[in-house]
């Protein structure tokens, strides 16, 4: 019955740890999925070039990130977990979809826009392209569905234009992917800037908590949280450190807005902030124990990931014949 399922295939770039935002933005609606769906999802290290990062950091962050999916309860067995670089097919697709994509439509990315901004000592094509890449990442599987956070969905809205084009000249090659967030924790935001994404890249550590942080990190950071002078927990424009927190006890937790707001009437922002805390502390000691379990042995992981690497090809290689043969490249 595998061919009836939808299929789904999702990415997270090894530049830092894995934190709560990809987690409650992503990574927790990959599990919820993996029953229903053929699922792929990948360590994207091609995509982490577009920064200067050191290569053991990359390594590092790699695997760790690899222990991480399994930690948070990808079955290995279900899905299939592989670094983007072990299926050559990625790069060889982008390359194809390069030709395919408008120098102005990439133009228009904001988080290009944001990215040039930040580093405009290195602003390198990769970065330009990097959603073409992304674009290659999915269509190379022909996924169905996305699970990102919310700002991902650009990059899949591109990907469908990029597709749409492609099949529009050589008749239906991809299927078209759309783009699947959560209805809460799309965008979780800085602890201490909550204007802003909690990011892999922020330079205030207080302000992105990650999943391997200790739990006493957790609630320090929680501590510090920016809120404001009202004092009352309710979530109203305006309010975006308070918002941000209800945000993620509700992602936590389960429990509705009102319910929030009815469990801390009467009460402080320190009695809401610690709450806040100790469920997201919780949660992730949960995630570190069995990361503990899956990181201490090297070589089942390796097993993992070089035959989920095997499958991933396969179906990439697919793809990409069809690609080849449709663009009129001499067969092999
Ligand atoms: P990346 O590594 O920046 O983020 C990984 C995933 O986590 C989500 N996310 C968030 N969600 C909510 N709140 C936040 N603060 C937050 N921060 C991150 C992101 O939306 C993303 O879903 N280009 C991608 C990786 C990628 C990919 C792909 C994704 C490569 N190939 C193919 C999907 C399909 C990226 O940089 O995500």
């Amino acid at each position: 019955m595998e061919n009836t399922k939808k299929t789904i295939l999702s990415g997270i770039k090894p530049t830092g740890n894995l934190n709560i935002g990809g987690y409650l933005g992503a990574v927790k609606n990959w599990i919820q999925m993996q029953d229903e769906y053929n699922c792929l999802y990948c360590i994207a290290d091609l995509h982490s070039l577009t920064i200067r990062i050191d290569p053991a950091v990359v390594r590092r962050n790699s695997l760790e990130l690899f222990g991480l999916y399994l930690a948070c309860g990808l079955d290995p067995e279900k899905n299939t977990i592989f670094f983007q670089s072990h299926v050559s097919q990625h790069a060889e697709l982008s390359w194809i979809l390069n030709c395919y994509t408008m120098f102005g439509e990439l133009s228009r990315m904001t988080q290009f826009k944001d990215k040039s901004a930040k580093n405009a000592e290195n602003i390198n094509a990769g970065l330009f392209t990097y959603p073409v890449l992304m674009a290659a990442d999915i269509l190379l599987y022909q996924a169905d569905l996305v699970p990102v956070g919310e700002d991902q969905t650009q990059h899949v809205e591109i990907c469908r234009d990029i597709a749409n084009r492609f099949n529009g000249i050589y008749g239906d090659v991809f299927t078209l992917p759309e783009a699947y967030t959560p209805k809460v924790g799309a965008r979780v935001k800085s602890l201490t800037n909550p204007t802003a994404k909690m990011s892999k890249s922020d330079d205030d550590e207080n302000g992105t908590v990650n999943l391997l942080d200790p739990r006493d990190v957790v609630i320090r950071k929680f501590k510090k949280a920016v809120t404001d002078s009202e004092a009352c927990v309710r979530f109203a424009p305006g309010k975006d450190g308070i918002n941000n927190l209800m945000t993620i006890y509700s992602a936590v937790s389960g429990k509705s807005f009102e319910e929030i707001e009815k469990e801390f009437d009467g009460k402080g922002y320190g009695d809401f902030k610690l709450a806040v805390g100790e469920v997201v502390a919780d949660m992730v000691a949960g995630i570190q124990d069995q990361y503990k379990v899956y990181t201490s042995d090297k070589a089942q992981l390796e097993a993992i990931y070089r035959n989920a690497a095997d499958r991933a090809r396969y179906i990439a290689n697919k793809t990409l014949t069809k690609v080849y043969k449709k663009v009129g490249f001499v067969a092999k």
